[in-house]
């Protein structure tokens, strides 16, 4: 039987919990469909890694893989995050390369397409995700894997301007050229790949959508992810009035409640946020005693610098801005460095009445659309939503920000303050609308179904089948 591989670094630990974007959406993905699940296991080895470890749960088989210590420092925290992380969100300057760590990264890398070779059959689909894994299809090649082998870039794919001050940006374009179909968050991302091939490789892209450049040719496409959007909604409904989500209900005493909710990130525009709110705060004094802001940060990738230090700003500016504006009976931000059960972040969006989603550069960004999906219809919320992140190519009612310009965001803050029910309403519909067709099973479904068009039998490219596909 034809199976589903899926292999990430991150494998979501067990179907209830959470570790981000990637995994929250394909756990969605594989909701009761026979599947494995191939990854890092989420330990370090000083010696050897063992063999791979199987976890069996319901329809789904894990398997998971040690990585030695030296290894995954210059593979994780070295070349993915510290190097991969910052540039391909256009944050050149901190990016730190070094070639032990790129050596690292190919290692790990061909670590798990030995490990992964011995366990597939011929006919299995594989399907590979993010940016610790874009050499592992050529690995496979190497290997003499032959099966259909597709890949999806969460993060977003930076412009050729940027990707070439990494000193291996062939080596990792050519890599991609490795697998039948590459799949990217948005038209943005697909549009900078195509420029980098053309441009930078000196290639093209033909009628059809095949990018032909270092000899050989791959299709690209874009397939937006997203989210499960009505098993968010009925989740949303059922936690809003209970527990931990209605006891934030109460506590609000009327006032207006602003959410955030992100991985502690440099990328998710959390200083400049707090920033608007204390700007906010200060020009318009009629919202001091009628809103609160709920920040929930929680803590990620606490051993990469970058990652401490943007946790001790955020530190300060929670305390300064409870300091400037608090009274001894509200504070203005509330702010947590903590994990909650998903459904409990349905039920606290449900309670708010605006979404703060203003990262600075995003692939995707699922909280935004976890937002929307969790609304009220007769009453929603406001999304005050990031032009950088990809769910403004689909969500373009959501009042849309550029989130280095504080004073913009702090009006955007006055304006949902204010928004009357209807302009609520129709915003919500239109964003609501688009969410219920293009949820996450159409982002996965529409992603296989390319691949099976596009795969390792075919030798030139065929018209790109699926709806996302199109080549703009
Ligand atoms: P990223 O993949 O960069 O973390 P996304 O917004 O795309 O960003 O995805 C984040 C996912 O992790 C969402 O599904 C969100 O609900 C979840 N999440 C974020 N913060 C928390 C938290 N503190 N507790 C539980 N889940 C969280
Ligand atoms: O969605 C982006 C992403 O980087 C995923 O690849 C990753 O699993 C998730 O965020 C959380 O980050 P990490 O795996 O480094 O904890």
């Amino acid at each position: 039987m034809e199976r589903l591989v899926i292999v990430s670094n991150r494998v979501a630990s067990s179907l209830r919990a959470d570790e981000g974007g990637l995994a929250t959406a394909i756990r969605a993905a594989l909701h009761r469909r026979e599947a494995m699940w191939f990854g890092w296991s989420g330990a370090v080895t000083e010696g050897d890694p063992g063999p791979v470890r199987t976890e069996v749960e319901g329809a789904l088989t894990r398997l998971l893989l040690d990585v030695r210590r030296e290894d995954f420092d210059g593979y994780y925290l070295g070349f993915s995050n510290r190097v991969l992380w910052p540039l391909f969100h256009y944050r050149v300057n901190l990016a730190e390369y070094d070639r032990d760590a790129w050596a690292a990264y190919r290692r790990v890398n061909d670590l798990f397409a030995e490990r992964l070779a011995a366990v597939l059959s011929p006919d299995d689909t594989v399907w590979i995700h993010d940016y610790h894994l874009i050499p592992l299809g050529a690995a496979l090649r190497r290997l003499g894997v032959g099966n259909r082998l597709g890949f999806f870039l969460h993060i977003p794919f930076p412009g050729p301007d940027v990707l070439t001050t990494l000193p291996v940006h062939e080596a990792l374009v050519r890599a991609l050229f490795s697998y039948d179909l590459v799949g990217f968050q948005t038209d943005r991302d697909l549009q900078a790949f195509a420029d980098y091939v053309v441009r930078e490789a000196d290639g093209l892209i033909s009628a059809d959508g095949a990018a032909h450049a270092f000899g050989q040719q791959v299709q690209a496409a874009y397939f937006p992810i997203s989210v499960d959007t009505r098993a968010v909604a009925a989740h949303a409904v059922r936690t809003a009035g209970t527990g931990v989500a209605a006891r934030l209900r109460n506590s609000l005493s009327g006032r207006k409640l602003i959410i955030g909710v992100d991985r502690l990130d440099y990328t998710k525009g959390l200083v400049r946020r707090l920033a608007a709110i204390d700007r906010l705060l200060e020009t318009r004094p009629q919202h001091r005693r009628a809103m609160v802001m709920l920040q929930i940060a929680s803590p990620s990738r606490e051993d990469v610098p970058e990652y401490q230090q943007i946790r001790a700003e955020l530190d300060s500016w929670a305390g300064r801005i409870n300091g400037r504006f608090g009274e001894p009976d509200m504070i203005p931000v509330r702010y947590l460095n903590r994990r909650f059960r998903q459904d409990t972040l349905f039920g606290f969006y449900r309670a708010s009445r605006i979404g703060m989603v203003t990262p600075l550069r995003d692939g995707m960004n699922l909280v935004a659309k976890e937002f929307v999906a969790s609304q009220d219809t007769e009453d929603p919320g406001v999304l005050i939503l990031s032009r950088f992140a990809g769910a403004a190519r689909e969500l373009e009612t959501a009042l849309i920000v550029n989130p280095f310009d504080v004073d913009q965001v702090a009006d955007a803050l006055d304006r949902a303050l204010a928004m009357p029910l209807e302009e609520r309403r129709e915003r919500h519909a239109a964003m609501m609308a688009q969410l219920e067709v293009h949820d996450v099973h159409a982002w996965w479904t529409s992603f296989l179904r390319a691949l099976e068009a596009f795969g390792a039998s075919s030798v030139a490219a065929r018209p790109i089948v699926s709806e996302y596909a199109a080549w703009h």
